[in-house]
């Protein structure tokens, strides 16, 4: 179990991890390795190759190659677990250990805030195979969710911060309560990245979409699965090879190369994001900005206990007067931003979240209209003008626009 904080600083960690016995002809990086047949000296060896699919061991293509094990390595080292695996997609990440850890009969706890896709995997594919999800309030203490468990509760899910509502969620409590009534703790910890570390916080099983920060360019899709025991990596390796999750190593490389320079984007990031939110907490069309790492945010104080940094992704609620089409002909009038799903990427984004918040356990109302905004390495004195700009459409199309003046 890999529960010690680590020798060196994140950024010497992620210029170095990875790279062990990858070295070819002195060259710093790892190739591209494609493939799908892997040849072998003789039959016996051949024979024996199935004793070893939870290894990284090269034996067909879909049990991955070098350039896969050199990311998966990255991956598990910065989120602190001991093996990974990389899946064609951070939704893949998600359902894949989701299907390897329950099954008909079984019970599952989602928070409300959920990613969409996953809500819909609960709703969907895991409901006809007959599994039962509740979704709770992801702000629920650890009485609050004991009150929650049944006896064939197995999976206990979280995401902090939601990353629509960036609710921060009580990880190390609720995991205490989970593992209490015998059931497992997956965390999608993609808003975290390194700046938390789940399995100091009592997590099972760490989901990450690498398509945002550590791809860090828009240009790719993938997930991670990171686990910190022997028995959790037996799961999840068996459902992803099952499930015939593979990535393209073209991708992982790509994923590699992001890693490289993933705390120096993050930093830079983190802190223009904190600049525009605080910008933006002053304006008074703004009824609250929902930033964790922003004092006064809800949810700081968890965010302050529990991470180290931060990312560049938050939400902000606009004063309840403002209809719908006026919030879009503000995000429409951006020149910067652009309208789009995902994150993590150089490029700063702009999406209304009323119609990503779909909530059954009374989670939703936030007093007004939440736009989610990412923001990317442009200079934030530029996004601010262009925020400012886009308030003003904001404001000309307000039937309320007086009441601000
Ligand atoms: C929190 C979260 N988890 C998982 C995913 C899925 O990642 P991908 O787009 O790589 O499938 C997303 C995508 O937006 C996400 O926001």
């Amino acid at each position: 179990m890999n529960d010690q904080p680590t020798k060196h600083d994140i950024y010497t960690r992620l210029s170095h991890a990875g790279r062990a016995g990858t070295h070819v002809h002195g060259f710093v990086n790892p190739p591209v390795h494609r493939g799908s047949t892997v040849l072998v000296e003789n039959v016996a060896m051949r024979a024996d190759a199935g004793n070893h699919r939870l290894e990284q061991y090269m034996i067909y293509g879909v049990c991955g190659g070098p350039t896969h094990y050199a990311l998966e390595n990255v991956v598990a080292e910065i989120e602190g677990g001991t093996r990974c695996q990389i899946v064609s997609s951070g939704l893949a990440a998600v359902t894949t250990p989701l299907l390897a850890y329950l099954k008909t009969g079984d019970h599952c706890l989602m928070p409300d805030s959920v990613y969409g896709p996953a809500r819909g995997f609960a709703n969907g594919m895991m409901k006809g195979f007959g599994i039962e999800t509740t979704f709770y309030d992801p702000c629920i203490d650890g009485a609050g969710l004991a009150a929650l468990m049944q006896p064939n509760t197995k999976v206990l899910y979280l995401e902090s911060p939601g990353s629509h509502t960036f609710e921060v969620q009580d990880v190390p409590a609720l995991a205490t309560v989970a593992h209490a009534h015998g059931a497992k703790v997956l965390m999608d910890n993609t808003w975290g990245i390194y700046h938390f570390q789940p399995f100091q916080h009592g997590v099972d099983v760490s989901i990450q979409a690498l398509t945002k920060y550590v791809v860090g360019h828009s240009d790719v899709l993938l997930g991670s699965i990171v686990t910190n025991s022997d028995e959790d990596w037996e799961i999840v390796r068996t459902a992803s090879l099952a499930l015939g999750q593979y990535a393209s190593p073209d991708d992982c490389w790509l994923a590699l190369r992001g890693a490289r320079t993933m705390a120096v984007r993050m930093e830079r990031q983190f802190a223009s994001s904190i600049e525009v939110a605080r910008w933006l907490a002053g304006r008074p069309e703004v009824k609250q900005v929902l930033h964790p790492a922003l004092p006064g945010a809800p949810g700081h104080e968890v965010w302050a206990r529990d991470f180290t940094g931060g990312c560049s992704l938050f939400g902000v609620v606009f004063q309840p007067g403002f209809s719908n089409e006026a919030i879009g002909a503000m995000i429409n009038s951006l020149e910067l931003f652009g309208i789009g799903a995902s994150w993590g990427g150089f490029e700063s984004l702009a999406l209304p979240s009323n119609i990503s918040i779909n909530r059954t356990a009374g989670t939703g109302d936030f007093g007004g209209p939440v736009v989610r905004y990412h923001v990317g390495l442009e200079a934030p004195g530029d996004l601010i003008a262009d925020l400012e700009q886009s308030l003003g459409v904001l404001r000309s199309n307000s039937l309320e626009k007086t009441q601000l003046d």
